[in-house]
């Protein structure tokens, strides 16, 4: 050991860093858009289900995982469930790093959009502008892409170089409330238009001759990706709590608190897209639509105080993403500090530029380059970013899943996981039973169905 690893100062701490890793994009991006392709309600429903039945016992086994053994990834799946367990960390280690590469990428899209509310709301918002061209000319630009993503980039590693406390908890704490009181914020703008009636109606009356089978795998698929399960970053995560505090408690908490955000993201969309006339129609086709194409440009011509809630709401993009990707580079610093006893400052700096190769191939893959934007392994996805998005999306995180409940089920000893999950701090509510009886039978069934919907029945989560 050369260097003493880290722990959440305390368990608000961690709660806070967990659920900004769990809050991101899949919140405020691909959350409200699968939600207006599936028709609203029934699909609501379902991942509610999902997220209950699914997200919050796999959220308490990958927490389990890593307190019982105080290690990250590849090390806590060794030593809690068997040396052969490491591979499914390495698994995740892989999944975190390419998710980082091309995740960071629409990270910094929030940077530009950033910058052109806040010009537009100094100096008006261009007569005729479309917010289409606009969106076309700062993807299919090289070298804005790249000093975007480098931004955000650095930024993610100079969290993360700080460790866990001084780095992570510090930003989490700081971040998160700020996070929160600008959606409060733009909720409260929302629901004085008067599309706000329709929105509510949309996302939570349920309608099922509304709902696709295929919806519901994709309900299932997304509760994955938004909680940040299947590739150890709560193991990572859990490894840092202390033995006074409870995992179901801190679990139920994040899994709560990650649903109720992506409801309201859909709420201030939707509210906004019900307002305007024909905008309804116009929205869909491209999960890049809503939030970078349709919103900008309402912001100035329909939002109550959209001047000042534009560019704050790409604040709150950009926020919710770096608490993401310090959580996913998280994944891969402290598996090669843990692993392989480099210095965290050095593992820092090594992952976060490894990982950076990989994110300009996903910047430049919505330019003009050879090979970065067309290739095609995936059927229908062209270039690096559609890619790797696919491969993760539908390979990586199903089958890390799969592999942690199978772990945590069927290979991890009863007393070892009961010990974690039950003590003097767990709340009336919880049922160890029920838990085990979810995480052997239920969530694998569930995740086993993804696994052949993607693999036979052609279904995509990305
Ligand atoms: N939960 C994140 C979101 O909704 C995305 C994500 C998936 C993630 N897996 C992760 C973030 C692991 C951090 C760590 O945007």
């Amino acid at each position: 050991m050369t260097e003493q690893r880290g722990n959440w100062t305390s368990s608000a701490g961690f709660v806070l860093a967990a659920t900004g890793s769990a809050i991101g994009l899949g919140n405020l991006w691909k959350f409200p858009f699968i939600t207006w392709e599936n028709n609203g309600g029934a699909f609501v429903l379902m991942y509610l289900v999902c997220i209950m039945a699914v997200g919050l016992p796999i959220m308490m086994a990958e927490l389990l995982i890593g307190r019982s053994s105080q290690k990250s990834a590849v090390g806590a799946l060794k030593e809690a469930v068997g040396p052969a367990w490491g591979v499914l960390g390495l698994w995740g280690v892989l999944c975190g790093f390419i998710l980082l590469s091309y995740y960071t990428v629409i990270a910094g899209w929030s940077l530009f959009y950033f910058a052109q509310t806040v010009g537009w709301t100094a100096g008006g918002f261009p007569d005729g502008l479309q917010t289409g061209d606009l969106f076309g000319e700062q993807v299919s630009n090289p070298g804005l892409q790249l000093v975007m993503s480098l931004g955000f980039s650095m930024a993610t590693v100079g969290v993360v170089y700080f460790g866990v406390q001084k780095g992570i908890e510090r930003i989490a704490r700081l971040f998160l409330p700020i996070l929160f009181g600008i959606l409060l914020l733009m909720l409260f703008s929302a629901l004085q238009m008067e599309g706000s009636g329709e929105a509510l109606a949309f996302v939570f009356r349920p309608s099922f001759s509304e709902l696709e089978p295929a919806g519901i795998l994709e309900a299932l698929g997304h509760s994955f990706f938004t909680l940040s399960l299947g590739m150890g970053a709560m193991i990572t995560y859990g490894s840092y709590i202390a033995k006074d505090q409870s995992i179901v408690k801190a679990s139920a908490v994040i899994v709560v608190l990650d649903t109720v955000i992506a409801l309201v993201a859909c709420l201030i969309m939707f509210s906004v897209i019900f307002s305007v006339a024909g905008m309804a129609e116009q929205v869909g086709g491209s999960t890049v639509g809503m939030l970078f194409i349709s919103l900008p440009q309402l912001f100035y011509t329909e939002v109550p105080f959209g001047t000042i809630l534009g560019p704050l709401f790409y604040v709150l993009v950009a926020l919710a993403a770096l608490t993401s990707t310090m959580s996913l580079l998280e994944v891969v610093t402290s598996y090669v500090i843990d692993e392989h006893g480099i210095s965290r400052h050095n593992a820092t700096i090594l992952c976060g530029a490894a990982v950076f190769v990989f994110t300009i191939f996903a910047a430049l893959s919505f330019a003009d380059v050879p090979v970065l934007s067309t290739l095609a392994v995936f059927e229908g996805k062209t270039g690096w970013f559609e890619t790797a998005d696919h491969f993760v999306s539908n390979w990586m995180l199903p089958t890390g899943g799969l592999g942690i409940t199978i772990a945590a089920g069927w290979f991890m000893t009863r007393e070892k996981s009961e010990a974690e999950l039950v003590d003097a701090t767990t709340p009336a509510w919880f049922s160890y039973g029920a838990w085990r009886f979810f995480i052997r039978f239920v969530a694998p069934a569930a995740i086993s169905a993804i696994i052949i919907a993607v693999m036979f029945f052609g279904v995509d989560f990305s």
